[in-house]
């Protein structure tokens, strides 16, 4: 099921929660909206459900309007064929497990065969055996399965889970997040999942929508928004990374960015340099910097700052320079704060962000 939203606004009093927004969710994705709390997540969510109305513009669902203000239209939630999961779980405390799936059934009017959906979605989230039992006497993360059975139970086309992990702990969330995955795909739902986390948008996600003050920022691929950030704001959102200002110059055929007079980057020889110059932004991602203890061809030399044990390697941060700029890194081995570190940025790597929000990846 596509969903197409065209310029929905939403006010509250005087604050504008949403501002003439424009969003193409395409059918059977997996889309995420990412943003800071209060950007407008939750209140874009509830309005393609149906459970809160626009002050302006339209909603289709494939060919169908659902929402329209010039037109007068607003489909009822449960008219809409749209499942939603809370944060919150938001179970009936007094209904067993059974009856909280079974519940949104009949409020649809659907009484026929509801025993076999009730039991194929238990059975979907592997909670075949606990239909007899009430929420409290299940884990968080059961509950919350339950609560992903309610929404999937009618089969709906879409599904819209609103930060549905964040009540849960770290191990619990990875086992959830592939639970979802799967079972979005498996179901051929169109899913739309909001979370301010960008490591769980950038894992689960086709398609993460940047969001901030009720306005996109960015949307895309999880690889094209990590490595193509449009302004400073998503690139300091999306993944780890150092953003520098500095200027660029050109010493003969070369190219270099100043970051400080004692600071220049080189940068790769390439064409699309030639006619570029002046202020710039950058973005070097901790990965595209290469590390060593002794030095090697074209190496600068930093500090040490911090090191950080992550399993499967170390995150580093270095000092350069007399005004102590910081660079993210990975190691491989442990270095001590305070040692010697020589480094490379891979410049083919160096994303270029103009201070107006203007130089793409192509024309870089
Ligand atoms: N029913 C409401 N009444 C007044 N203000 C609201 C209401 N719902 C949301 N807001 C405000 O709208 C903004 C966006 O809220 P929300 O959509 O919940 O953000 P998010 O889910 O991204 O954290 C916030 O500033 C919030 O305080
Ligand atoms: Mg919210």
């Amino acid at each position: 099921m596509k969903i197409e939203l065209t310029a929905i606004e939403k006010s509250f009093g005087s604050l504008q929660a949403l501002k003439a927004l424009h969003l193409t969710i395409p059918s059977s994705s997996f889309v995420s909206l990412l943003g800071p709390s209060g950007c407008g997540k939750t209140t874009l969510l509830r309005i393609i459900a149906g459970l809160e109305e626009a002050d302006s513009g339209t909603i289709m669902m494939n060919d169908t309007t659902i929402y329209s203000s010039e037109k007068h239209i607003q489909v009822p939630p449960q008219k809409r064929g749209i499942g939603m999961v809370f944060q919150d779980f938001a179970l009936w405390p007094h209904m067993t497990v059974y009856e909280n799936v079974a519940y949104s059934l009949k409020a649809t009017g659907k009484r026929k065969a509801l025993r076999d959906k009730v039991k194929t979605a238990l059975k979907n989230v592997q909670l075949e055996s606990y239909s007899k039992r009430y929420p409290h006497q299940l884990s968080g993360g059961q509950q919350q399965r339950v609560a992903i059975a309610r929404a999937i139970a009618n089969d709906p086309a879409v599904i819209l889970m609103d930060e549905p992990l964040s009540a849960l702990d770290a191990t619990l969330r990875d086992d959830m997040r592939i639970l979802l995955q799967s079972l979005v795909k498996q179901l051929k739902m169109t899913a739309i999942y909001v979370t301010h986390d960008q490591n769980e948008a950038m894992a689960m996600s086709d398609h993460v929508v940047v969001m901030n003050s009720g306005e996109i920022l960015q949307q895309g691929a999880p690889e094209d928004i990590y490595h193509y950030p449009c302004s400073k704001e998503v690139a300091s959102f999306i993944g780890k990374g150092t953003i520098w200002d500095g200027l660029m110059i050109h010493k003969g055929e070369q190219p270099y960015v100043k970051i400080d007079t004692d600071f220049l980057i080189q940068l790769a020889k390439q064409e699309k340099y030639k006619s570029l110059g002046g202020e710039c932004t950058m973005v070097i991602r901790p990965e595209h910097v290469r590390l060593s203890q002794v030095s090697f061809h074209h190496a600068q030399i930093g500090e040490v700052e911090t090191v950080s044990f992550l399993g499967e390697r170390y995150e580093v941060t270095l000092q350069i320079g007399k005004n102590k700029r910081r660079l993210f890194a990975y190691s491989s081995e442990r270095l001590t704060p305070g040692q010697a570190i020589y480094f490379t940025i891979m410049s083919d790597s160096i994303h270029f962000i103009n201070q107006i929000g203007g130089l793409s990846h192509e024309t870089a």
